[in-house]
């Protein structure tokens, strides 16, 4: 039904209208058209349009009403049609609230939709990271030395020459320093002056803890101490400036030269499984006598030396074995630096590449790829 028929336009008597009893009808008629037009307003703008068609000030269909069939209409007919406008602008006031208030509450619904959680859609999967296998590693090894008897200790990354060289008895101008080449680093003190240089570094081993420790600690010593430790070594498949040990150290009244084998050996068959074969090679520290090089047998191509096809195998180097760590009974002049008596207490220590020994047991040919986050190495260690 269109909203008007035009009959506003025209004047009562154009209409035919005389009588009275005849005006009531025709507002009936512009009412169910108003009710047709506003149903079929469905939005704030549709609803705009009607009133400004129907309220509208200059061309409205309540002001042509009002112009063309009260204003002109005759002295008997003008009460009636005065009436029935007044009727008529009361009920298409009523029916536009109501109709305006859906529109506006429909609006505000849609908006409510949008901003609705829906909990039964597919969540938004958030990937959740892993502990590097470095760290897990560190956590395996921790384990298996807290199972029997030892506790884990840190120390400092940025050392003194002292703990990491002299105390460690390595005198300044002892060649093992060459081996040992490392960072040297200036700090700003509590002053703002900056260190003198060569007075810190980034620690070479994790030995210096040993010393750290016994300072502060009387036998029985037995702790095990992870951490990073940085060489001015150039990047290959097994070396890395910055890696990770973790450094054994047990000293007590009579510890023997066959706890130590006992417990490395122990330790060994923990990690690696009872199947793999270990040996010990004279080795030198300054700050071990004796000192000892502990192998095992390569995992890669179980202790044959020879890889796939009969070649060498590349990564024992066609020895069967591989090197896994320093290690040896602590040198008595170390004692004389922590106020040990040398003659009383006796102890070993051992300071294993931590970095290698992950590479043995989940057989990782590149040391390389522990330090390059690529995300599609890592998820295989979850
Ligand atoms: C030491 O660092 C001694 N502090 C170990 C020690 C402790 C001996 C206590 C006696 C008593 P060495 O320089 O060999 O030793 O290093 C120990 C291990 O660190 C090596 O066996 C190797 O596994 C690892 N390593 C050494 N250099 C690197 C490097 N650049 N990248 C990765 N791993 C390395």
């Amino acid at each position: 039904m269109p909203t008007t028929d035009g009959s506003q336009e025209k004047t009562l008597a154009a209409l035919g209208v005389t009588k009275p009893d005849e005006v009531a009808p025709l507002f009936a008629e512009l009412l169910l058209r108003a009710h047709a037009g506003l149903q079929s307003a469905n939005s704030a703008d549709a609803f705009e349009k009607f009133r400004v068609q129907w309220l509208g000030r200059k061309a409205g269909v309540l002001t042509l009403v009002t112009d063309n069939w009260l204003k002109p209409a005759s002295p008997e007919l003008k009460r009636a049609v005065g009436q029935e406008l007044n009727k008529f602008k009361a009920q298409l006031e009523a029916q536009m609230a109501e109709r305006g208030a859906a529109i506006e509450s429909g609006a505000q619904s849609a908006v409510d939709a949008k901003d609705r959680v829906d909990l039964s859609l597919p969540g938004v999967a958030r990937p959740i990271g892993s502990r590097h296998l470095i760290r897990q590693v560190f956590q395996e090894i921790e384990d298996i030395f807290v199972s029997i008897g030892f506790s884990v200790v840190e120390g400092p990354e940025i050392e003194t020459p002292y703990y990491n060289f002299e105390a460690l008895n390595i005198p300044e101008f002892h060649p093992v320093r060459d081996d040992m080449d490392t960072f040297y680093v200036e700090a700003r003190t509590d002053a703002g002056a900056l260190t003198p240089p060569g007075s810190l570094l980034l620690r070479t081993h994790t030995s210096p803890v040993q010393i750290r420790t016994m300072e502060k600690r009387q036998p029985p010593v037995r702790v095990i101490v992870p951490g990073k430790v940085y060489r001015r070594d150039n990047p290959d498949a097994t070396h890395s400036f910055m890696f990770h040990q973790i450094e054994g150290l047990a000293v007590d009244n009579d510890i023997t030269f066959c706890d130590f084998t006992g417990t490395i050996e122990y330790f060994v068959k923990q990690y690696f499984g009872p199947s793999v074969k270990t040996r010990f090679r004279p080795s030198y520290f300054p700050f071990t006598e004796p000192s000892v090089e502990f192998d095992v047998s390569c995992i890669f191509c179980g202790g044959s030396g020879t890889g796939a096809g009969g070649a060498t195998c590349g990564k024992c180097k066609g020895s069967g074995w591989i090197e896994l760590f320093g290690a040896g009974m602590v040198d008595p002049a170390v004692y004389g630096f922590v106020n040990y008596d040398a003659k009383r207490v006796s102890g070993f220590a051992f300071g294993m590449g931590m970095d290698r020994l992950a590479m043995l047991k989940y057989g990782i040919d590149d040391i390389q790829a522990f330090f390059q986050n690529d995300v599609r190495f890592l998820k295989q260690f979850p």
